[in-house]
C-alpha cells in the first residue's frame, strides 16, 4: 500500500467514533431529532426505489419471460460513516449537511445477470415522471484504473409524510454478478490496514476485472444465440406444411 492510502487511514482512524458519540455530538448540537427525522426520509425512500424496481422486476419478468436482475441489497450509511466522511471533507457534521453533501445516505445495489438488462432498468426508472437522474458514473464504459466496473446513478425520488412531500437521493449502483463478485473480493483488500504483495495482487485484480468484462459479454452472446435458436424454432414450426386436417371428433359408438 502506497504512502497516501496509508495516510488516509491513519486520518479515519482519528475520527473513528462510536454510535454512541456520534449520537452524543447530535444531541450537544440539539440535533439528534432532527438526524433521526432525516433517516427515516432516506429508509423510506429506500423503500420507494426498492418497490419501483420490484414492479420493474415483475413486468419484465412477465414480458420477457426472465428476471432482469438477480437480485436487490440495500443499505442505509451508519451515523459513524457519514460522520466520517463528512469530516474527512473538512465539513461540519451537521443536519443541513448531511443531505447538501452526502449522495450515499441511501445505497440501493441491484445485481443483474446481464449487462444489457443494467441499462435496460437504468432506462426503465429514467422514463418514470416522478424519477429525476441527478447524476451518472459509468464505470463499465469508463472502469476505473484498478479494474472496478458498475454503474452508479444518484436517482432523487418523492416520497409522501403525512404533511410534506419530500424529494431524497438515492445511490443506486448497478452490476453483474460477476462484477459483484470482483467488487466484493477487492473490497477485502482495500481495507487491510496492512497487506503484503499489494502490488501484483492489484495486478492480478485488474487482470480478473478484464477477464470477468470478457466472462459478462461472452454470456450475453450465449444467451442471444438461445434466444435466436428459440425463435428459429418456433418459425420453423410455424411455417412446416399445414397439418392434416383433424377430423372432428365421433362419439366411439355412434353408429355413423
Ligand atoms: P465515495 O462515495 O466517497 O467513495 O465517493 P464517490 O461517491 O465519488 O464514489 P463513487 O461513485 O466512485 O463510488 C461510490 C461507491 O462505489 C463506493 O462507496 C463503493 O461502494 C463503490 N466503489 C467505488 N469504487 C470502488 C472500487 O474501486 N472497489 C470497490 N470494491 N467498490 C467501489
Ligand atoms: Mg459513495
Amino acid at each position: 500500500m502506497n504512502g497516501v492510502e496509508n495516510e488516509k487511514k491513519g486520518t479515519q482512524a482519528k475520527n473513528h467514533l462510536t454510535p454512541e458519540e456520534v449520537d452524543r455530538i447530535l444531541l450537544e448540537n440539539g440535533e439528534l431529532e432532527q438526524f433521526d427525522e432525516l433517516m427515516m426520509y432516506y429508509d423510506s425512500a429506500m423503500v420507494e426505489v426498492r418497490t419501483k424496481l420490484e414492479v420493474l422486476n415483475k413486468e419484465m419478468t412477465l414480458k420477457q419471460r426472465r428476471n432482469p436482475f438477480e437480485y436487490i441489497k440495500s443499505r442505509l450509511k451508519k451515523s459513524t460513516s457519514i460522520y466520517e466522511k463528512l469530516v474527512a471533507r473538512d465539513i461540519p457534521f451537521t443536519v443541513e449537511n448531511i443531505e447538501k453533501n452526502l449522495n450515499d445516505i441511501a445505497g440501493v445495489r441491484v445485481i443483474c445477470a446481464f449487462i444489457d438488462d443494467i441499462y435496460g432498468i437504468r432506462d426503465a426508472l429514467a422514463r418514470q415522471d416522478d424519477v429525476e437522474i441527478l447524476q451518472e458514473k459509468d464505470y463499465i464504459a469508463s472502469p476505473k484504473a484498478n479494474g472496478y466496473r458498475s454503474l452508479h446513478i444518484i436517482l432523487r425520488v418523492p416520497i409522501y409524510m403525512s404533511q410534506e412531500k419530500k424529494l431524497m437521493n438515492v445511490e443506486v449502483q448497478f452490476r453483474t454478478i460477476a462484477m459483484d463478485f470482483w467488487a466484493s473480493v477487492e473490497h477485502k483488500m482495500k481495507y487491510k490496514k496492512v497487506i503484503k504483495n499489494a502490488e501484483s495482487i492489484s495486478e492480478e485484480l485488474k487482470y480478473s476485472a478484464d477477464m470477468i468484462n470478457q466472462l459478462d459479454r461472452r454470456m450475453l452472446q450465449i444467451r442471444d444465440r438461445i434466444a435466436e435458436s428459440d425463435e428459429e424454432i418456433l418459425e420453423e414450426k410455424q411455417t412446416q406444411t399445414p397439418r392434416t386436417p383433424i377430423m372432428p371428433l365421433r362419439h366411439p359408438y355412434s353408429s355413423d
